[in-house]
């Protein structure tokens, strides 16, 4: 009987810090979990966290430091050359501590994630989780959404809750809220990627 070729749903990662939503990106794609495979990280923090993962973990990284270019589109056309060299489909900006610009976002209409620490539309932006703290929720938690301009503010994806329990710091609440979201990212990424036939697409 003939086989099937299957081909893997081609991501590209966009982090700037400890990066372990990256790892458990690639980690769900490599226990087959994702029908996915992450073709290219990118940082704009030369040595962070995320850039150590991608050389442990043998994912091409891409460094462009943000220091370097004249304006956010000038570094938003760099990270769309990045990509498109490596035939990416779908990007995820998996704490991507840059504001994006139109420029990334028309390069991948619909195919573009974000993971926020926060259950949005509360808590945009910086400090979401220090945010939550001050304003004395007892729910926060963290949202997958599609990227538009207004920061943080794209349609929803999928929404995980977390408690605030007390006595609770932003480091104890972050690290709550952290496995949440390597619960929903790879889930978001498929949602978007079935939404746009991507995955289906992927047969052949
Ligand atoms: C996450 O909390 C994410 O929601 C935010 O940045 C953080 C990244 O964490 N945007 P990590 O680098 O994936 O560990």
């Amino acid at each position: 009987m003939a086989s099937v070729a299957v081909r893997p749903l081609r991501l590209g990662v966009m982090a700037s810090g400890s990066g372990s939503n990256f790892e458990n990106l690639v980690t769900a794609c490599r226990r087959g979990e994702l029908a996915a495979e992450v073709r290219q990280l990118v940082v704009n923090n030369p040595g962070c966290g995320a850039q150590q993962r991608a050389e442990r973990l043998g994912v091409p990284v891409g460094v462009l430091d943000h220091r370097g270019f004249q304006s956010r589109e000038a570094l938003d056309a760099a990270l769309v050359e990045t990509f498109r060299s490596a035939a990416v489909e779908l990007v995820v900006m998996a704490g991507w501590m840059r504001i994006v610009t139109q420029r990334l976002i028309d390069a991948f209409p619909d195919r573009l994630v974000n993971i926020h620490p926060s259950l949005l539309p509360s808590f945009r932006g910086a400090r979401a989780v220090e945010q939550a703290l001050q304003a004395g929720v007892r729910l926060s938690g963290c949202t997958a959404h599609l990227v538009r301009l207004e920061v943080d503010g794209g349609p929803i994806l999928i929404q995980a809750a977390v408690p605030v329990l007390e006595g609770d710091d932003a480091a104890s609440l972050a690290k709550r809220i952290h496995r949440q979201e390597h619960r929903i990212l790879p889930a978001a990424v498929a949602l978007a990627a079935l939404r746009l036939g991507l995955l289906q697409n992927a047969q052949g």
